[in-house]
């Protein structure tokens, strides 16, 4: 039985959908399909399509009493909506259906695991998170009778009903489900829970997969725990971070890789590092293809950085494009999933191309572009490499890379925003060289920058008018580049 804030909830998107033309989206990034969008939910591949559920408050471009929305891929780049999957309507998520994950079952039915938030009823005023099952065809999901199946009785002692949240399942080799969650102790710092289940429906707490100890911020948000190249891999999204020399502060994103210590399941010996330089990233989660890739979706947006739209959108909140993930040399590193290569066209390259003087090449300007550069040391060489893009008379947004510190900055400030939140940050390179190799990847209200094949990223939007199409290049000295850039577009 659909409830009537579902039936609603689903008549009014549909409805503003309708009103939205594409033009004012992102070409490939999936938006909210109205109103507001942020984590990525229960990505999962089910009846051979991409599944993408989002957090989702329908009625305006402000968090609100969360929602799942829900959208289908046949390549993870071209995005169709499906109607809304979740609504806060029931006793268990009655505060909100928050982040959660999905799999399919034995009996073939894809189930989603989500948190939700009720009032905890004892005059407190505080909410309970609990964890909740819905089950369902690709299309329409039930919720489980037995809601909740994890509360705070499953909890080992010590750890806070509060901030109890964020499931991530996945299946293991021998049939039984395994499922990753976050948690904190009375003073806020982070556990990694890690649960088991036989059948999918009947969960107990296993061991505390990782824990924080106060060194990365307090809780660690939507966790997700993979095994890739030899090595375990955790993903999370730390909050209240201290500044430091390889994390910005505030809410980031942070990669711990490892050991699995199977007996204790526990993640061992683990190497750190932020999973994207960027101002707008957080909430990652990840799926394995059929053909064995692990791809990564996370929110295009930061709580500390949200006002940062275009003026006029009728939408607040986009993902990243998918990103094939690999572990080397003890690195998490990213690349956009290959299935974005058939969008490239119109090809234009260029090699041992000078740059000092402002550089615009033939054929590169647009705001859907896939762009690749290798830049390399003319005669005396230079001290500061500059990329434009989004770029006219009144407005440009860079990227600029300072040889002598090996550190990169991108600059927004003048790419149109009407508020002075962060529009300046720089990341020092993992991996120095004479070449420094450079993807980007725009798409209208986005960039997404590619170092050294992937090593490291930094993601942002941008809310320029889309009239500024430029792409130019500048050195302070002598510098040479090739580059290789194409447009993307769907097929017709
Ligand atoms: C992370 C987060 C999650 C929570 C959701 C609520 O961005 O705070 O921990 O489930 O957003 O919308």
């Amino acid at each position: 039985m659909k409830s009537h804030k579902l039936i609603k909830a689903r008549e009014y998107e549909a409805e503003k959908d309708r009103e939205i033309p594409a033009e004012e989206r992102p070409l490939f990034h999936l938006s909210s399909r109205c109103g507001w969008m942020n984590d990525p939910n229960g990505f999962s591949v089910y009846d051979g399509i991409y599944h993408l559920f989002y957090q989702y408050y329908p009625y305006a471009p402000v968090w609100g009493p969360m929602h799942w929305g829900h959208a289908v891929s046949r390549d993870l780049v071209t995005w169709q909506y499906r109607p809304a999957a979740l609504a806060p309507d029931t006793p268990a998520d009655c505060d909100g259906c928050f982040s959660g994950s999905a799999v399919t079952l034995a009996d073939g039915r894809h189930m989603l695991m989500y948190t939700g938030v009720m009032p905890e009823g004892n005059g407190s005023g505080r909410q309970l998170q609990v964890q909740c099952l819905a089950f369902g065809d690709g299309n329409e999901y039930e919720k489980h009778d037995g809601n909740p199946v994890l509360a705070a009785t499953d909890l080992p002692e010590g750890l806070s009903c509060y901030d109890f949240r964020d499931p991530k399942l996945f299946r293991r080799a021998d049939g039984t489900y395994g499922c990753v969650a976050c948690g904190c102790t009375a003073d806020r710092d982070a556990r990694i829970l890690l649960f088991r289940s036989d059948n999918g429906l009947d969960w107990h707490f296993e061991s505390i997969l990782a824990a924080n100890h106060h060194r990365f911020g307090t809780i660690w948000e939507c966790p997700d725990f993979f095994l890739l190249d030899g090595k375990a891999v955790l993903l999370c999204s730390p909050m209240d971070m201290q500044k430091t020399g390889k994390y910005s502060g505030g809410k980031g994103t942070l990669c711990l890789i490892g050991d699995y210590d199977r007996e204790n399941c526990v993640l061992m010996n683990e190497q750190d590092q932020p999973v994207d330089e960027g101002i707008d990233f957080y909430a990652t989660q990840t799926l394995l293809t059929p053909d064995g890739r692990r791809i990564m979706t996370a929110w295009m947006a930061n709580w500390d950085n949200l006002q940062n739209n275009a003026e006029g959108l009728r939408w607040f909140g986009q993902m990243i494009l998918p990103r094939e993930l690999t572990v080397r040399n003890g690195r998490l590193c990213q690349q956009p999933v290959r299935e974005l290569l058939a969008y490239r066209h119109d090809r234009h390259a260029y090699k041992d191309v000078p740059v000092s003087q402002k550089t615009e090449l033939n054929g590169i300007r647009g705001r859907t572009m896939d762009v690749t550069l290798v830049i390399r040391p003319g005669d005396g060489g230079y001290r500061l490499f500059e990329i434009r893009l989004a770029e006219d008379d009144a407005f440009h947004t860079s990227f600029i890379y300072d040889r002598g510190r090996q550190e990169i900055t991108a600059d927004r400030s003048c790419s149109g925003a009407e508020t002075a939140v962060l529009h300046r940050k720089s990341f020092r390179i993992t991996e120095y060289s004479n070449e420094l190799k450079l993807r980007l990847v725009l798409d209208r209200y986005s960039a997404e920058l590619f170092v050294n094949d992937g090593e490291q990223t930094f993601t942002m939007t941008i809310g320029t008018d889309l009239g500024a199409e430029g792409i130019s290049f500048r050195a302070d000295g002598n510098a040479v580049m090739d580059i290789e850039s194409f447009t993307l577009r769907k097929p017709a």
